[in-house]
């Protein structure tokens, strides 16, 4: 296995600092500690002994310089400590969960808005982060989907480059930069049944077309560290996978930076049944290519006496202590290891705004009816119903720990703050909480709406109910919420509900009850003012969905990238009793009971005109394979508003040696449109846009017959051929 980079690029001082190095020096280098006050006095001595290399967790920057100044001052070699924490989708102030932000379709605005909490979290003296996360996700039970970009691995790799370069800029040691790290590798989406670190089947060709690809996309954006998954895959644990670690990652990617386990994940191979003790999981870590262990002391207890007694390799145990060294130069904690200047920070007026305006690209109109949104700007009266309206923890979503809540803007802030006294704004709750089973506040809700003109809903889940070991088996609203919602429908006044939520929830009959919808995802410090301005329309709605939305869970995985069969369904929704496999009529890719089609699908989000594709072109239509293509629509804006549009670019390759998906997303790009204005927009589907993983896993493009569809969803019908040849 080859894991270092060769002699030309290393760093003398780096080398220079290993061969000073004593065995039980470079194991601490290995060696990550997750801090805690009860053990405090231990945490001192092991950095002053040099048996700790990193932190994580470290509660605040006065006890981070304190322990720096340990390392610096007091430890023989007077290596720095690097501190990790987890940033995910803000610090302080906090963005959009990240498949909301994958909804805005807008690399550049997810880019600047990892830069914001890299400036934030470097403030106060944090290194590196644990993001992007980048796990393709095709199960909304699966409770982490909140913090992934989705179920499409084009998308996912956009947006995880773009997170990489926001958190570590061009110079990651530069004072408002951090180390960014791409987790979890690899396959942990793909957990059976949606729970939480369960185990995962991905056949080859699926893993190297699907799951791999966004780390290949963020290792060429330079991402500095990679973090091992939990799960085990094909029977093996990821942080244990030798050809996946040093294999794929570090040899044929040339990956340079570390690779660190997840918390715990190396010990947890023995409940796997894979390692039989800790000194099994040192040595297993050690070759699949683990370079720094997290939270758990398998490297510390066991690597020194398996380096002396030769079966563990020193050579790689020098590349792993290398890999760690690095990121600390690259970091530029050699020349600035302390955090100066640390009073807490509050958000700056640039990171609202561009919290505010990831909020506002971030939110999906699912449905409209009659025109319900937007809202006239002389509505009298406007009654605010649900238990999520003027929350402020909620809509900060799952990984929001660091979060400032008192900067928070809820719905109703937001509303009383744009109306002023012109329009009166009634808010009652309905329920205490999203999770509420009790009926007692409906009454007070039902008469709210009864008096308004309309009534803004907001309802959902609260944010813990997504995020690490937050899985769910029903996607539902939970609580009374949809009893509260019929309630008020009741009424026959106009109702637009807003769902906070971490994934796709099953809507059914909520989609009845409400005359328009809009879905906020978990929204952040600055969602209030986003929906309102959307509600309003000073803004069209404009975000997509990252992640197509089953009608039942019985549908899950479900997602747009799906094979067409040997049977593809054509006849949908059958009822029961249907055929018999003697009388074959209607035997389909499908259900008795339910329709194949999801809810609503991969792409899709309305906005405040109607957007008319026209005119594909391609360029050329038939061309040698590995020639770009350039693709040519005409995107017209038939409505009264101006609009920001997504134009999704999918490809079907006809035939293949290996069967293909009906769709895939290729390219996309975000274009204002004014209304009446035709725009001719030009996309490229570079050479790469054609290829798939062959049989032998290499990639490879095949001759023959694609289908280009152009339009605002992944069932966009307007089509154009192509032939490579
Ligand atoms: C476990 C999670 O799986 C991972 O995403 C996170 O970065 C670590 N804990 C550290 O908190």
């Amino acid at each position: 296995m080859q894991d270092d980079d060769g002699d030309g690029q290393r760093i003398p001082a780096v080398e220079a600092l290993i061969a000073r190095m004593t065995l039980e020096e470079k194991v601490g280098q290995m060696s990550q500690r997750a801090y805690f006050a009860h053990d405090r006095e231990e945490a001192l001595e092991a950095v002053r002994a040099g048996r700790v290399g990193s932190f994580l967790n470290v509660p605040d920057p006065a006890t981070r310089n304190e322990l720096q100044r340990l390392a610096v001052e007091q430890s023989r070699l007077g290596i720095p400590l690097v501190f990790g924490r987890d940033v995910i989708h803000g610090y302080r102030t906090i963005f959009p969960i990240v498949l909301g932000q994958a909804a805005s379709f807008d690399p550049e605005l997810v880019e600047a808005a990892a830069a914001v909490a890299a400036s934030e979290a470097a403030a106060v003296g944090i290194d590196w982060t644990f993001a992007p996360m980048i796990d393709v996700s095709r199960d909304p039970r699966w409770g982490r989907i909140a913090e992934s970009p989705g179920e499409d691995p084009h998308l996912t790799a956009v947006m995880g480059a773009a997170m990489v370069r926001g958190f570590q800029g061009s110079d990651p040691a530069a004072p408002d930069r951090i180390a960014a790290c791409a987790k979890h590798y690899v396959g942990y989406g793909a957990a059976e049944a949606g729970k939480d670190y369960n185990t995962t089947y991905i056949p080859d060709g699926l893993l190297h077309e699907t799951y791999l690809p966004p780390y290949r996309a963020c290792v060429e954006a330079g991402v500095l560290s990679v973090m091992t998954a939990f799960n085990d895959l094909n029977g093996v644990p990821a942080t244990g996978n030798e050809p996946l670690v040093r294999g794929v990652l570090k040899g044929e990617w040339g990956f340079r930076g570390v690779v660190v386990s997840d918390w715990a994940s190396m010990t947890e191979m023995i409940n796997h049944g894979y390692c039989a003790d800790l000194r099994a999981v040192a040595q297993t870590a050690l070759r699949a290519g683990v370079d720094l262990e997290m939270a758990t002391h398998a490297y510390r207890d066991c690597l020194p006496a398996l380096a002396e007694d030769g079966t563990a390799d020193t050579a790689r145990v020098d590349d792993a202590v290398r890999r760690v060294l690095e990121l600390k130069h690259r970091l530029g904690l050699f020349a600035r290891p302390y955090t100066t200047d640390y009073a807490p920070q509050e958000p700056t007026s640039r990171a609202l705004k561009v919290a505010k305006e990831l909020a506002l690209r971030s939110l999906v109109l699912l449905t409209n009816d009659d025109g319900a949104l937007p809202l006239s700007a002389d509505v009298e009266s406007i009654a605010v119903v649900g238990p999520l309206a003027d929350d402020p923890n909620e809509q900060l979503g799952c990984w929001a720990f660091d979060g400032i809540r008192d900067r928070t803007v809820t719905v109703v802030q937001a509303l009383r703050e744009r109306v002023g006294d012109r329009t009166t704004i009634q808010y009652v709750p309905g329920l205490t909480s999203p999770l509420d089973t009790s009926r007692a506040g409906f009454v007070e809700a039902v008469a709210a709406a009864t008096a308004a003109d309309v009534t803004i809903v907001v309802l959902g889940e609260t944010a813990d109910l997504s995020g690490e070991c937050h899985s769910r088996a029903f996607l539902d609203f939970p609580g009374a919420q949809v009893e509260l919602l019929e309630r008020l429908a009741a009424t026959g006044r106009p109702i637009v509900l807003v769902v906070f939520a971490g994934r796709p929830l099953v809507l059914g009959r909520v989609l009845e009850h409400a005359n328009a919808v809009v879905y906020a995802w978990h929204p952040g410090t600055m969602g209030g003012p986003a929906i309102v301005d959307v509600l309003f329309g000073d803004e069209s709605p404009s975000g997509r969905l990252p992640v197509t939305f089953p009608r039942a869970v019985g549908q899950i995985p479900i997602y747009h990238a799906f094979k067409n069969t040997g049977r593809p369904p054509t006849t949908g929704f059958r009822g029961i009793p249907a055929g018999t496999p003697l009388d074959p009529e209607g035997f389909e890719t499908s259900y008795l009971d339910l329709e194949v089609s999801p809810e609503f699908p991969f792409g899709f989000g309305m906005s405040y005109a109607t957007i008319k594709y026209s005119e594909l072109v391609l360029e050329p239509s038939h061309a040698p394979v590995g020639h770009p293509i350039q693709v040519h629509v005409t995107v017209e804006n038939t409505g009264t508003r101006v609009v920001d549009e997504v134009v999704q670019v999918y490809l079907r390759d006809l035939v293949g040696s290996v069967t293909r998906p009906v769709r895939e997303l290729k390219a996309f790009r975000r274009v204002r449109v004014e209304p009446g204005q035709r725009r001719r927009i030009q996309i490229e589907l570079d050479a790469t846009a054609f290829e798939f993983v062959g049989l032998d896993l290499k990639r490879v493009t095949e001759p023959g017959r694609f289908h280009v569809f152009v339009g605002g969803d992944s069932t966009a019908d307007l089509c154009a051929e192509l032939e490579l040849v």
